[in-house]
């Protein structure tokens, strides 16, 4: 049996095409999710859009700080867990849910299969960062997306018949959603918007928006470009940034703030975009899929393949290098190769998954 762990909303969108497959080949799996994220449009809006089927356990942990969280994460799975004894626990990216989940999962000697392993900031300041290397160093099986990050778990040491290059999920879920977010998604005509002739933004990284200068300063080059370029600027708010704007009672002047918006309705208007400012990760990959310029508001990424192939470039939170930064990507053509792997990572993971010994077909109801 597998168990698939997942807790945010970046969790449920590339978790999705092992869901999916799971669901294909019929096979005994569950879906246990923390509650880490649990607003609407954060949550359910994503199981709505790709139609996924109800988690059998929702520990509904709700937020904190981190150790609260993670903690709260770690005893709600660990009884999930030795009540239902899976064969595999996969857990997917870097938040507090996939460490509590593989931490859990490892003291049960139950086998862990960390889906996109090996990415590094090398930055530990931040907490994903350290997810990313407890996740990895306590994984049995290392689902990699590029060479790169098989090559730095190689150098941390991990033994490379645990690591295994899928690509990542992400290409398999922007194919399978696409198509159907043209058909069904309608956000341009909703917003009154011209494709091409918008820039798109989000931000959640704790770092930046926790930060009032470093906030401050986002919020002043979003204000720059939009005056510079006299295009829509569109930000779809994270919870935790228009709790800190509110904090730090800021105000945007020429940004369109909304609530976050469903994956289906995000994809259209992120690939009809001009261009995308972002510190999201999951962004960053979808912008170099999708063939759109992409400016990150950070001082690293753990995604440096975005930037080799030309799709991205690092901006950090100065205001003036943001507007340059948005200046030098607005030339670039949206050709480059997607260094992510072939959309088809998922269906290798749950063949991986499947093959365990243990492992079990639900029986077909007639
Ligand atoms: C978490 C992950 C981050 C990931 C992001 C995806 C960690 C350490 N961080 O960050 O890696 O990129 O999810 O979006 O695991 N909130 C709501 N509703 C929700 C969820 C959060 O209002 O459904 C608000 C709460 O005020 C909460 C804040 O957002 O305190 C932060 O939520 P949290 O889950 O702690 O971290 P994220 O910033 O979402
Ligand atoms: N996303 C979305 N609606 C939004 C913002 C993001 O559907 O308003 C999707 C986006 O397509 C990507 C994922 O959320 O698949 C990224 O999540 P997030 O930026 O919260 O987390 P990260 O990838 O940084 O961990």
């Amino acid at each position: 049996m597998i168990a698939v762990v997942l807790g945010t909303r970046p969790e449920i969108v590339k978790m999705s095409p092992i869901i999916r497959e799971c669901e294909a080949r019929n096979l005994d799996y569950f879906i246990l999710h923390s509650g880490q994220h649990y607003s609407y449009e954060m949550d359910w809006a994503f199981f709505e859009d790709l139609e996924l089927p109800e988690p059998k356990y929702n520990l509904d942990v709700g937020s904190g700080t981190q150790a609260e969280q993670t903690g709260k994460i770690l005893t709600g799975i660990e009884k999930v867990l030795m009540q239902e004894k899976p064969d595999i626990v996969l857990v997917q990216g870097d938040t507090n849910t996939v460490m509590a989940g593989a931490l859990a999962a490892a003291k049960l000697h139950i086998r862990v299969g960390h889906v996109e392993a090996g990415l590094r900031s090398f930055d530990r300041t931040m907490p994903e960062e350290i997810n990313r290397v407890v996740a990895d160093h306590i994984s049995d099986y290392l689902f990699v997306p590029t060479e790169n990050a098989r090559r730095y778990l190689l150098n941390e040491g991990i033994e490379e018949n645990k690591i295994c290059r899928t690509g990542n999920t992400i290409v398999d879920a922007v194919f399978q959603n696409r198509e159907i977010s043209k058909k069904r998604a309608n956000i341009l005509d909703t917003l009154g918007l011209e494709p091409r002739e918008y820039f798109l933004v989000t931000s959640h990284r704790q770092e930046n928006v926790d930060n009032p200068e470093n906030l401050r300063n986002i919020i002043t080059g979003l204000e720059a470009v939009h005056r510079e370029y006299s295009l829509p600027v569109i930000f779809p708010m994270h919870p935790r940034t228009r709790k800190m704007v509110e904090q730090f009672g800021m105000s945007l002047d020429g940004v369109s703030v909304m609530n976050p918006i469903g994956f289906l309705e995000f994809l259209q208007i992120e690939s009809n975009a001009r261009l995308v400012m972002t510190d999201s990760g999951g962004v960053q990959e979808e912008t170099c899929i999708l063939g759109v310029p992409c400016v990150t508001l950070r001082e690293n990424t753990e995604r440096p393949e975005t930037i080799e192939v030309g799709a991205n470039v690092l901006a950090g939170t100065g205001a003036g290098k943001i507007l340059t930064s948005v200046g030098q990507m607005l030339s670039r053509t949206g050709t480059w190769e997607n260094p992510f792997g072939d959309g088809m990572a998922g269906r290798m993971i749950v063949t991986i998954c499947g093959g365990l010994p243990g492992m079990r077909k639900v029986p077909i109801k007639s």
